[in-house]
């Protein structure tokens, strides 16, 4: 059985996408079976970082019972597999998102890591990638809008029966008085699985006549080896748990979000 997980974050544009692509990268090269499927069913777009400009089946097709799931599997870079979801935005309106767990039960002997590419915000979308989900990654950004983003996904992940194992920051950079990782950890009580600077190779992922992952166009970047630690903590490295909730806005702000029991 596949590890599902959906990379979320809440916040829009804090490199869900691009973690998406280049983990499953890493975890391919360390001879993983992994499929990513662009669940942002609204705005997708990873299909747009693998280079892959038209698509006869998506994951519109599958999810409104036209297509076998299998049918809509392609060939990405080094051996990962994965669903793009439809531009059209006639069959958007007509996809019954809810579907993406039976989908995803259909495939989930073939792959070791099915990684579910989750749109911004918290609608009904997001809440089907997550249910669809067992584990959740959030891609968090050091600023206080995307932590408190992260929060509420981080809740309503949970909610809905995912295990949110742990963040991924990205677009640190390294300057005095930035929020750190470990306070981030220690706000969401979350482990930190990697962190990745705020990086012109990255960046460019999306801007090339020709896109690619930064992980297959730069094997020796800091990036990319910060991703295959990733990939390696992903698939079994004990990472610390450890994590303890400073009083102050964050806390009062954790008070808040919690659900009603
Ligand atoms: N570490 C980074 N350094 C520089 N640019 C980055 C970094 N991570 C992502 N980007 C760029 O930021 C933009 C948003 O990234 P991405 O599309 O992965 O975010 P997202 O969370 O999937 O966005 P959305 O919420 O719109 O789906 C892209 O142009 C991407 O290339
Ligand atoms: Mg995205």
């Amino acid at each position: 059985m596949a590890r599902v997980i959906a990379i979320a974050s809440g916040k829009g544009g804090a490199g869900k996408t691009t973690v998406t692509a280049n983990l499953g990268i890493c975890l391919s090269r360390i001879g993983k079976k992994v499929l990513l499927i662009d669940a942002d069913i609204a705005m997708a777009n990873l299909s747009l970082i693998l280079d892959m400009k038209t698509s006869p089946m998506t994951l519109h097709d599958v999810l409104l019972g036209e297509v076998r799931p299998n049918d809509a599997i392609y060939d990405g870079p080094e051996g990962i597999h994965f669903i793009p979801s439809g531009l059209s935005l006639d069959n958007y309106k007509r996809v019954d998102s809810e579907r993406l767990s039976s989908v995803i039960s259909e495939l989930n002997s073939d792959y070791d890591f099915i990684l579910l590419d989750a749109a911004a915000g918290i609608e009904k979308n997001v809440l089907s990638a997550l249910s669809a989900s067992n584990e959740t990654l959030l891609v968090v950004m050091p600023t206080s809008p995307s932590i408190a983003d992260a929060l509420k996904t981080k809740l309503v992940a949970q909610k809905l029966g995912s295990k949110v194992i742990g963040f991924v920051l990205n677009f640190v950079l390294n300057e005095k008085g930035e929020i750190t990782g470990q306070e981030i950890s220690n706000m969401l009580e979350l482990p930190c699985y990697g962190a990745l600077s705020s990086d012109e190779e990255i960046r460019r992922s999306f801007m090339l006549q020709h896109p690619l992952p930064i992980s297959v166009r730069k094997k020796d970047s800091k990036a990319t080896k910060e991703f295959e630690k990733i990939a390696s903590r992903l698939t079994g490295l004990k990472i610390e748990e450890k994590a303890v909730v400073k009083k102050g806005f964050f806390s009062r702000l954790l008070g808040k979000l919690r659900f009603k029991k």
